[in-house]
């Protein structure tokens, strides 16, 4: 087959291709901004986890932090308070799970602060196990947040959370 026989574009055919490839740059370009807002902004993902320093929060002090709308309780837990939520028969829980699957270091727990019967905030150090007593019912949780008396069907929920350091965790 010899060059001649090959069709070769006119210049109306470079026209149509040239306006057909200005076409899809301009839907690309267009798609892009379309694209972009659809991915979270910063302070969006800032939300979405959240760190805490821990070296100023003394042992037997809780600390409430914000977390994708939700209070979280950081409790710097005492030796007595580890030994109780430890030495606690599983047997005598309405949601029995060992305080060792909630905690990852045993000075620290980490819990959603929300009560798990309505939604109510429990207190700190209050109720019978020293752990929250929520006013809204009465249920009472212990030093691992888990449920002990009252209405509440389930323990505080742990969020996800990792510790950066020795000193700082990022939940979420
Ligand atoms: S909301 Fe906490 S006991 Fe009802």
């Amino acid at each position: 087959m010899s060059d001649d026989t090959i069709a070769q574009p006119n210049r109306r055919d470079i026209l149509y291709i040239a306006t057909g490839a200005m076409a899809t740059v301009a839907a690309a370009g267009a798609a892009w901004p379309l694209l972009d807002q659809m991915n979270p902004d910063a302070s969006t993902l800032a939300l979405a986890s959240t760190e805490v320093d821990l070296t100023a929060i003394v042992p037997g002090q809780i600390i409430t932090v914000k977390w994708r709308g939700k209070p979280v309780f950081v409790r710097h837990r005492t030796p007595a308070e580890i030994s109780e939520a430890e030495n606690t028969p599983l047997a005598s829980l309405p949601d029995p799970e060992a305080d060792s699957k909630r905690v990852k270091k045993p000075e620290w727990l980490v819990v959603i602060g929300v009560c798990t019967h309505l939604g109510c905030i429990p207190l700190g150090h209050e109720g019978e196990y020293d752990g929250w007593f929520c006013p809204c019912h009465g249920s009472t949780y212990d030093t691992s947040g888990r449920i002990r008396s009252g209405p509440a069907p389930t323990n505080l929920e742990v969020p996800n959370y990792v510790f950066v350091n020795d000193t700082k965790i990022k939940i979420g």
